[in-house]
């Protein structure tokens, strides 16, 4: 049997398995997304930033990413147009 080496991290005081976290977007947008990348083993999830401020409107775009281009030169790189999460902080 293979040996798994140990990448655990001590990261601000929260030990995690390994270092790779899932970033705060569409890919931790729920419960069931976030225990599925666990169960794949990710290390982390930042979670997708939620308001607390009920009177901030969230418009959810489409497309979320964008091309963006500069003066004369197309397509630099990507702009993202998402907002936080529409989620509660309270589930
Ligand atoms: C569609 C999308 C949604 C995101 N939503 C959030 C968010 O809610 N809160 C946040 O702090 N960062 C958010 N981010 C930023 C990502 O967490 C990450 O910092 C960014 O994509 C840069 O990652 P990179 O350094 O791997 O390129 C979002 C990024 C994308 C592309």
């Amino acid at each position: 049997m293979i040996k798994k080496p140990n990448l655990s991290v001590n990261f601000c005081g929260v030990k995690c398995e390994n270092p790779f976290f899932l970033s705060s977007s569409p890919v931790g947008n729920n419960a069931e997304m976030c225990a599925r990348a666990y169960d794949a083993g990710w290390g982390g999830i930042v979670y997708k930033t939620i308001g607390i401020d009920k009177s901030f409107k969230i418009i959810m775009p489409s497309p979320r990413l964008n091309a963006y281009h500069y003066g004369n030169k197309r397509f630099i790189g990507l702009q993202n147009a998402e907002q936080i999460s529409d989620r509660p902080k309270n589930v």
